[in-house]
């Protein structure tokens, strides 16, 4: 089989690389130039663990080549997936251009019988779009080439979108033809091994369970976050809270970690295009409008601690802060937390000193001289008045406290993600303030 994958980042690269693997030859298409010539050059532009070695793999068996040519791309393909971006609008609505864009060139181009896949996570209703495009290039041209649409979101996380990838607990499909359906159930065959299904289903349904799995894992992590800043008030403890709710397996103990709000690329993103679409049905999603602002307010949390602790005199202050990705395990920035803690205490007059095992030069990137740059975990601390931590990447898990208390000016550290274990910093005479704990 052959196809073709449009877009180069996180969802095109990884899915179009993911395949290469089980044999198909692939095409990985972007309108980026230097970027494809990086990629033709060894040269991966995201960091994704595992990536790397099936790239190469695949480059060296000639299963995988990076083009600018989307025409010559598509020419023998069964199947183009869509999968560039869709930032959001003014008004938070998902900004259709590139993908529509991307269905006008298959329309140009086109010459034989193709599933045009929709990967990019698109409103409900795109795929109508991009159907229509298609068709209207085909009439400019005056050709009646059979194709269909076909939708199959992704549901990747970054940091371990190649085994979500290569081990999918579902893959969801919507198509309008058995023709389609075949296709699709060829190319995903081999990811299936594992007794996980295909869904198969209808366009609108599959587009919908996109946004409705990514609500609801934001749903549950507002609701923690709620319920631990609700901990703190009446004396709980909300990692016992959790544990307790989450070995009810209706509940599960999955994504109820309370920590300084969800970031990324994707959750505030389609919460607030889900949000949109409900309200050109005149319909309010009252739950996840909730959602999003208790998400607003949890980012200001850990600021809000370190605030009260100082009694509000931050000038001249400095702040060590590990872990500057929205998570860990990805140097993907968009939406993190850390940006909106740097940026309060900057306007506090105070300073901060980044570090991140991956995400170095993406903050310095963002944030250019606006903190510095801390050569590791422990060159931050030197003459800092605390550590903040807010992304929990596993070499912060156990520092060591001896050498931590020798280079920080006081003892004190701010928990966004309550990986400490409150009483063993007491007993070391740290100051701990952690998220929704008795501390
Ligand atoms: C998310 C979904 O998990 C994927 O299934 C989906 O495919 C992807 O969005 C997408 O739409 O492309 P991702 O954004 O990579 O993946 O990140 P997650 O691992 O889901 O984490 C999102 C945020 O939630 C992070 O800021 C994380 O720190 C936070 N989080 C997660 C918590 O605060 N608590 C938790 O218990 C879990």
């Amino acid at each position: 089989m052959k196809i073709s994958v449009v877009g180069t980042g996180y969802v095109g690269l990884v899915s179009g690389t993911c395949i290469a693997e089980t044999g198909v030859n692939v095409a990985c298409v972007d309108i980026d130039e230097t970027k494809i010539e990086k990629l033709n050059n060894g040269i991966i532009p995201i960091y994704e663990p595992g990536l790397e070695d099936i790239y190469k793999k695949n480059v060296e068996k000639g299963r995988l080549e990076f083009t600018t040519d989307l025409g010559a791309s598509i020419k023998d393909a069964d199947a183009v997936f869509i999968a560039v971006g869709t930032p959001p609008d003014e008004d938070g609505s998902a900004d259709l251009k590139y993908v529509l864009g991307v269905a006008r060139e298959i329309g140009k181009n086109m010459d034989h019988y193709l599933v045009v896949v929709t990967k990019s996570t698109v409103p409900v209703g795109t795929s109508v779009k991009v159907k229509q495009a298609i068709l209207e290039e085909l009439e400019k041209r005056g050709e009646k080439i059979p194709f269909d649409v076909a939708s199959n979101p992704e549901f990747l996380k970054e940091g371990s979108a190649v085994n979500d990838f290569l081990k999918p607990d579902r893959i969801v499909i919507g198509t309008e033809s058995k023709r389609a359906q075949k296709v699709m159930q060829r190319l995903y065959k081999p990811f299936v091994l594992n007794g996980h299904p295909i869904l198969f289903m209808d366009i609108t349904s599959s587009e919908m369970t996109k946004y409705a799995a990514n609500s609801m894992l934001a749903t549950k992590i507002s609701f923690i976050n709620d319920i631990a800043n609700l901990c703190e008030l009446v004396g709980a403890d909300v990692d016992n809270v959790r544990r307790g709710i989450g070995s009810d397996p209706r509940i599960g103990n999955k994504f109820i970690y309370p920590g300084t709000g969800y970031g990324g690329s994707c959750f505030p993103k389609d919460v607030q295009a889900l949000i949109r679409t409900a309200d050109e049905f005149n319909y309010s999603l009252d739950v996840l409008k909730a959602v999003e602002k208790v998400n607003y307010r949890q980012k200001e949390v850990l600021f809000n601690k370190l605030y009260k602790r100082f009694e509000g005199d931050l000038k001249g202050k400095k702040f060590a802060l590990w872990g500057l990705s929205f998570k860990p395990k990805t140097d993907d920035m968009r939406e993190a937390p850390s940006l909106v803690i740097i940026e309060k205490l900057l306007e506090a007059g105070a300073s901060v000193a980044g570090y991140d095992p991956v995400a170095m030069h993406e903050a310095e990137r963002i944030l250019g001289d606006k903190i510095s740059y801390a050569k590791d975990e422990y060159d931050a601390l030197i003459d800092a008045d605390a550590l903040i931590l807010v992304t929990e990447w596993s070499e912060f898990r156990l520092p060591n406290f001896r050498v931590m208390e020798k280079l920080l000016k006081s003892k004190i550290i701010f928990d966004g993600r309550n990986i400490y274990d409150p009483e063993e910093l007491a007993e070391l005479g740290f100051e701990y303030f952690a998220i929704g704990r008795k501390t």
